[in-house]
């Protein structure tokens, strides 16, 4: 049989060609493809010729790969656990407020690896609507840049100088909804049926009112309601978030296969990350709340195993902010095991540490984190966070929040009322975000600093205020760079920002409070923190060095598991990472005192308590217990006998 390797051929270099490479790519996918696209479209379309055309498309944007990503592809291959390495580390950012423009971000490339960066979210830039575009969420063409930030040629040569400088270009993907003025948008509103059925339109309100009973609102105050009548098509159009952002309808194949073609061509310019935007809400089921139907979790597969076939390089990273039972699955659990996203959002990590910090009490910490969540998934991790551009929900159960003595409605006011500074002997200086009125639920905006109560310190210069302050934000970053998964450092947050007070001035962003925690690059600031003692050299200091240790312990990457330790101690959030060579305790104090812990309550191993690998120094250690300074972080590391 012509080309059939046999044992008797003589040895000789082996060669495989791309179109090699590309068959058995999609020979190892095949069936993790067919088995979600026929539980999705197979009523719509002949699950073959969904797949034919799906191979077709698959086949052509493989053709367009360049050939330096098609080596990165193998390079990806040959390790797929390339980023949950502890080398990992994101920065999220604004291209016009981190750096201006396209070019100005490949500037900052020395910044970013200075500071231990080696993942560039380029927060959404793509060509979006004329004005309030909800920051860029309102996407109007999925294959230009945003004109007044570059090109996508230029978007092209960036990533490709980050990839040479070894950090890896992460870009947003809004496959929720469209703008209202996507092409797509528009040629349904101009009456064309095709792009019509891109959407979900309805002619009469009874529909949407019967849906509208189990909705809840994203955005209660700028945009309540999920439905927008369009005039001009003379329909009601499904819109979750605002009114110009139109939902796309998953259950059209067509939509499907958009989509896909659109992600392909992002990661042929050089997009190693695609975080996938508002996810949880892509499947619609009347009598529900429309969020995580198990058909999200088909799409996902679907889209990941369709890049694993034509752009294998590419990792996905859900945005789903969604309460902690139903979080897991999007890091793959059941038959999705191991083939839906490499990274989501660890929201509930975000959503304790803050509670924590206001409280003082860790034991509700403790307990969600170990409760909800398995130490480690197949091929996926967390995405670590303190904060990000978007508001903080307080995603409490009422469950979890009853066996600790509170009630849910409770804790998630005094949490709102705490950060919004409205509860006495408060540091944070935060602001409410979307009251809703029926429900009394709030959430939270405001900058890291500003929330850990750096802003209000600095404010009035209390010396004391100002080092708790600090310390709380380097305890924050030393959390999310322990914990397990890829830490994601908030642009502005190495180096304290407050609050940015200028956003009202402009109308296309007054209305939304949460441009408050997403400042301009202050560089002057940046460009003293390597030396100055002032709290924003000793934020970056500390960041930094955290993100070097970590590098430097390979159990702390995302493949090690987290286990979380209840040690009974209320005021500490523990966490071991137990590696081939080492294991690694995390040890939390969240409170404003000193505290002791006994060693065996960690279960360290026989001898001298480890070193701090933060420090570098020995613990103080008081009667066999381990003395954790206030708000203080320590990395306690034992290397295993023998390694
Ligand atoms: C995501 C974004 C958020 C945006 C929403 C709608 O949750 O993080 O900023 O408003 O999706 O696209
Ligand atoms: C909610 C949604 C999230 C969205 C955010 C916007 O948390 O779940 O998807 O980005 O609101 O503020």
């Amino acid at each position: 049989m012509p080309g059939r390797p046999t044992t008797s051929a003589a040895p000789g270099p082996a060669s495989v060609s791309d179109d090699a490479l590309f068959d058995m790519r999609w020979e190892r996918a095949v069936a993790d493809l067919r088995a979600p696209l026929g539980r999705l479209y197979g009523r719509a379309i002949p699950i073959d010729a969904l797949m034919d055309r799906l191979h077709a498309l698959l086949a052509r944007k493989w053709a367009e790969r360049p050939v330096d990503l098609r080596v990165l592809d193998i390079r990806r291959d040959l390790d797929p656990h390339w980023f949950q390495s502890s080398r990992m580390a994101g920065y999220v950012f604004y291209v016009d407020r981190f750096a201006g423009t396209m070019r100005g971000v490949a500037d900052r490339i020395p910044y970013l690896r200075d500071l231990g960066i080696t993942y560039a979210h380029f927060m959404p830039c793509l060509m979006p609507r004329p004005g309030d575009s909800d920051g860029g969420y309102a996407v109007m063409d999925y294959t230009r840049i945003d004109p007044r930030l570059g090109t996508m040629a230029e978007f092209s040569e960036v990533c490709a100088e980050m990839r040479a400088a070894g950090i890896s270009p992460c870009i947003d993907m809004v496959l929720n909804h469209t703008a209202r003025e996507h092409d797509w948008a528009e040629k349904a509103r101009a009456g064309d049926a095709y792009h019509q059925a891109f959407y979900r339109l309805y002619d009469a309100p009874e529909i949407p009112l019967e849906f509208e009973k189990t909705l809840l609102e994203v955005f209660p105050e700028q945009a309540p309601g999920n439905f927008t009548f369009d005039e001009a098509m003379g329909k009601w159009v499904w819109t979750t978030f605002n009114t110009f952002q139109w939902d796309l309808n998953w259950e059209n194949p067509e939509v499907f296969l958009a989509i896909m073609e659109t992600i392909l061509t992002l990661a042929n310019a050089g997009a190693e990350v695609l975080r996938l935007d508002a996810v949880a809400f892509m499947w619609k089921r009347m009598g529900t709340i429309c969020q995580n139907e198990p058909e999200v979790h088909d799409i996902l597969q679907a889209i990941n195993q369709a890049a694993s076939v034509a752009a294998p390089a590419t990792i996905f990273k859900a945005e789903a902010i969604v309460g902690p039972d139903r979080l897991v699955p999007y890091l793959g659990a059941g038959r999705h095991t191991g083939k839906v996203c490499n990274l989501a959002y660890h929201n509930s990590l975000m959503v304790q540490f803050w509670s924590a910090l206001a409280t003082r009490e860790t034991r509700m910490m403790t307990d969600v984190l170990a409760r909800h969540f398995p130490d480690s998934f197949r091929g996926a991790q967390w995405a670590t966070y303190i904060r990000c551009h978007d508001d903080i929900g307080w995603a409490i159960t009422e469950e979890d929040a009853g066996r600790h003595g509170v009630t849910g409605p409770g804790h998630r006011r005094f949490l709102g009322d705490f950060y919004a500074g409205r509860f006495e002997g408060s540091f944070a200086r935060g602001a409410d975000f979307q009251v809703n009125e029926a429900t009394g639920d709030s959430r939270t905006n405001g900058s890291f600093a500003a929330l850990a109560g750096l802003e209000a310190a600095l404010r009035t210069g209390d010396a004391e205020a100002i080092d708790r302050a600090v310390a709380r934000i380097v305890l924050g970053h030393a959390i999310i760079a322990g914990f397990g998964g890829l830490p994601l450092v908030y642009m502005g947050d190495e180096i304290g920002l407050p609050n940015d007070t200028t956003f009202p001035d402009d109308p296309d962003l007054a209305g939304d409070g949460r441009w408050m925690q997403r400042p301009f690059m202050d560089w002057d600031l940046a460009g003293s923190a390597p030396t100055t003692d002032a709290p924003h050299g000793r934020i970056f200091r500390a960041l930094r060095r955290t993100l070097s240790v970590r590098a430097a312990c390979p159990e702390l990457g995302g493949a090690t598991a987290s286990r979380v330790i209840d040690t009974g101690h209320g005021r500490l959030f523990c966490v071991a990472r137990p590696g081939i060579d080492a294991t690694t305790w995390l040890v939390a104090n969240m409170s404003d005192e000193d505290q002791r812990l006994h060693r065996d309550a960690l279960g360290l191993p026989d001898g001298p308590v480890p070193l701090d690998a933060l420090t570098s120094l020995q613990p103080e250690i008081a009667d066999d217990h381990i003395v954790i300074p206030a708000l203080a972080c320590l990395w306690l590391r034992a290397v295993h006998d023998g390694a």
